[in-house]
Order: structure tokens, then C-alpha cells, then sequence
């Protein structure tokens, strides 16, 4: 039997042409040739934002942290259900992470606790969105405004979603895009930084090429580029942009793809749950559900036994991010506000095979075998 695969390296074969022209010809290596035609493409979408192609979005988080500045104990709001980097480009300047649980429905931050994180030397709020499930920004964006704090969107998992007709990770001040190989959309590794504020974006290009004015050079503005700032090599690689051009070109039927099978699963896993005891996204987040399927199952004993029936029928299904707040790093550096649902969430959720090679016929397979686990 064929294993269902949790994730795959998508099925842009095509790829590899745009290497190989690459490896015919060095001026498009030097010219950035993908990375600019990924830009061109890219702007139609994000078109209020700076752009900066990057070679994470761990990096494209670490420039934020260069451009506002972060000092040490300046502190920084984030959920604890995220992932290291939304922590750590931050932790590495010194900044104390404050962590806040989520909500049950959307595993976003819960936008209604925000306000008791926050102290005089709060910094910045970081609305991940979770899944591609936008957070709640009108509200998120009033304490920001409140406050006099940097609003930042980790959209890692969020390319291509949207939140009341603006693309998640244009919203805030900047926001960040991962395109590393467990995401949607997939350069293999990289990464993307979007700045919204015009004053940045000078600086950030700065800090982008190794702290210096490269990009005035490169406008013909200066005869010379020359240290200016801090900053480091963020260029996403040219490889990886030829890689990425193919994905972004055929981004919507990968999200149509996507969406499908996830409306499939929707479907079939609704019909089980009255027999079960797991809780399934609200049929509202399917509109947004595209990086990957999960359901919140009873207890973690209950999903541990499921990954592993699942992994017996040749099926991979996968846990999540560990509270960040629980993390011996987290326990040292951070601290936290709110209830348990982080901490339940993490060790009750189950994600399920989906990627832009996943079938039809596997998504029934997957649900068949849920459905044999509970007996049904
Ligand atoms: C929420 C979140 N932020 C940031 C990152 C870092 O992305 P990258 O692997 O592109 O550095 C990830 C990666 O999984 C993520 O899930």
C-alpha cells in the first residue's frame, strides 16, 4: 500500500527548467532574475507592501527585530502556540517574549486578554495567523493604536489568505511569509518580509543587504554602496526563487486544490463526529483552510493512539507546536497570560495528510481509518 504522505515537495516539476536556464547563463544569477519576476508577481497582491525576498521567514522575523530596534527587556507580545522563530528573532536581541493563550475556535491569540500582557515596556504585538486563519487585526490593530505599539503579522502559513479583502501580513506594520517546504507555497527554503509603513523601507533594504546602501547603488543613486547599518545576508537564493516562481505562478490551483480537499474532509469527518468526541474547525474557517487539516481530539493519550493507528495504515498524521511558554527556553525567558486552552490544544491536536499531491481518494482513505479508530 502507497504511504499517505503528511506533506510532500509539491508538484511543480516544472522547476526544474528554470534551474537549468539559470545554470546556462550567470547574468541571470547576478540580476536576480526569478526573484524579480516572483516580485513582479507578487506585488499584484501585496501591492501596498515592500517587498524583501528572504531566505527564511525565521530571518525576515530577525529583520523586524533589527528595523524597530528591539533592546534588551523590551517586550514583545506573542501566542505560545507558534513557532520558535516568532520567539526567538526577537529573544536573540533581548527581548523578553510575553506569551498569550489562544482561542479554542481559531487557535489565534485571544485578542481579549492582549491588554493585561501589556506593560511600559511592551514593544510590538505579533498576530500570528495560525493555519491561514486570519486573527482578529481590527481588534488587535486598536491596541496597537492604543498603546503606540509595532503591529506584526507572522503569516508564515497564511500566503495567499486574506482578512476582509487585505492580504494576511499587509495589515500590520510588517509581516512575514514562509516559504519554507512544509508550507502551501514553497520555495524549499524561504521566506518574505513585507513592510507597510514607507518610513521603513529604506532601512530595510539596508539591513537586508548585509547593513549596506546597496539598492541606492543598484538605482544608479550612489557610485558606491558602503556600510551604513546593521544587517546580514537575507537575500532569498536565486535557486530558490526559480523554484518559488513556479509555485507563485500556479498558486491558485494549488489553493483550489487545497480547499477542496479540505471541504472533502470537512465533509466526510462532520458526518462522523456525532459518534466521536473530536471538535472540527468551524465550517466558516474553510473559506481560509488551506495549509493543512486538524482536528482537536479528546486527550492527548487518544491522540497519540490515533497518530500511531493512522502511522500502521501507512498514513502519516502529525502533532503540532509545544507551548512555547512551557519550553525550558520560554519557562526562563517569558511568561504567560491566560487559561490552559494553549496547553490543551498542543496536546490534543491532530493534523492530517495534506498536500498539493494529496488525492481525493487518499482524504477518503484517511477518514475511513479515522472512522475504523472509533468504531464506527
Ligand atoms: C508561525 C511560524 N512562524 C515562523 C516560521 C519560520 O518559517 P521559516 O521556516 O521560513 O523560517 C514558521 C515555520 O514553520 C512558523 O510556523
Amino acid at each position: 500500500m502507497r504511504k499517505i504522505l503528511f506533506n510532500n515537495i509539491g508538484n511543480s516539476s516544472d522547476y526544474l527548467k528554470n534551474i537549468a536556464l539559470l545554470h546556462s547563463d550567470y547574468d541571470m544569477f547576478r540580476k536576480k532574475h526569478f526573484s524579480n519576476h516572483c516580485i513582479d508577481i507578487l506585488q499584484k497582491v501585496y501591492n501596498k507592501s515592500e517587498i524583501l525576498l528572504t531566505h527564511s521567514a525565521t530571518g525576515a522575523l530577525e529583520m523586524v527585530a533589527t528595523l524597530i530596534n528591539i533592546k534588551p527587556n523590551d517586550e514583545i507580545i506573542m501566542p505560545s502556540f507558534t513557532f520558535v522563530s516568532t520567539a526567538n528573532a526577537f529573544v536573540n536581541k533581548g527581548a523578553i517574549p510575553v506569551f498569550v493563550d489562544i482561542k479554542f475556535d481559531t487557535l489565534n491569540i485571544d485578542e481579549t486578554i492582549i491588554e493585561k500582557a501589556i506593560t511600559p515596556k511592551t514593544k510590538a504585538i505579533i498576530a500570528m495567523h495560525y493555519a491561514g486563519h486570519p486573527c482578529n487585526m481590527d481588534a488587535i490593530k486598536l491596541i496597537c493604536e492604543k498603546y503606540n505599539l509595532y503591529l506584526i503579522e507572522d503569516a508564515a502559513m497564511a500566503y495567499g489568505m486574506f482578512y476582509q479583502g487585505k492580504p494576511l501580513g499587509s495589515i500590520g506594520d510588517f509581516g512575514v511569509v514562509s516559504y519554507d517546504i512544509t508550507k502551501h507555497i514553497t520555495a524549499i527554503q524561504g521566506g518574505m518580509l513585507l513592510v507597510n509603513k514607507s518610513s521603513f523601507k529604506t532601512r530595510a533594504h539596508q539591513i537586508y543587504h548585509i547593513g549596506t546602501n546597496r539598492k541606492a547603488f543598484d538605482l544608479g543613486e550612489v557610485a558606491h554602496y558602503e556600510w551604513v547599518d546593521q544587517g546580514s545576508k537575507y537575500q532569498m537564493n536565486e535557486l530558490n526563487a526559480a523554484i518559488l516562481y513556479q509555485e507563485i505562478s500556479s498558486s491558485e490551483s494549488i489553493i483550489y486544490h487545497r480547499k477542496k480537499l479540505s471541504a472533502l474532509y470537512y465533509s466526510i469527518l462532520k458526518k462522523f463526529q456525532p459518534a466521536t468526541k473530536y471538535v472540527m474547525l468551524s465550517e466558516e474557517l474553510l473559506k481560509t483552510n488551506i495549509h493543512e487539516f486538524y482536528l482537536v481530539v479528546e486527550s492527548m493519550v487518544i491522540r497519540n493512539q490515533l497518530i500511531e493507528f493512522l502511522k500502521d495504515k501507512q498514513i502519516e498524521a502529525l502533532s503540532h507546536y509545544q507551548p512555547l511558554h512551557l519550553s525550558p527556553m520560554g519557562k526562563n525567558m517569558g511568561r504567560f497570560i491566560g487559561g490552559n486552552n494553549t496547553e490543551g490544544i498542543a496536546q490534543r491536536i491532530i493534523r492530517l495528510p495534506l498536500n498539493n499531491l494529496t488525492t481525493e481518494s487518499e482524504v477518503i482513505e484517511v477518514c475511513e481509518q479515522i472512522k475504523a479508530f472509533y468504531n464506527i
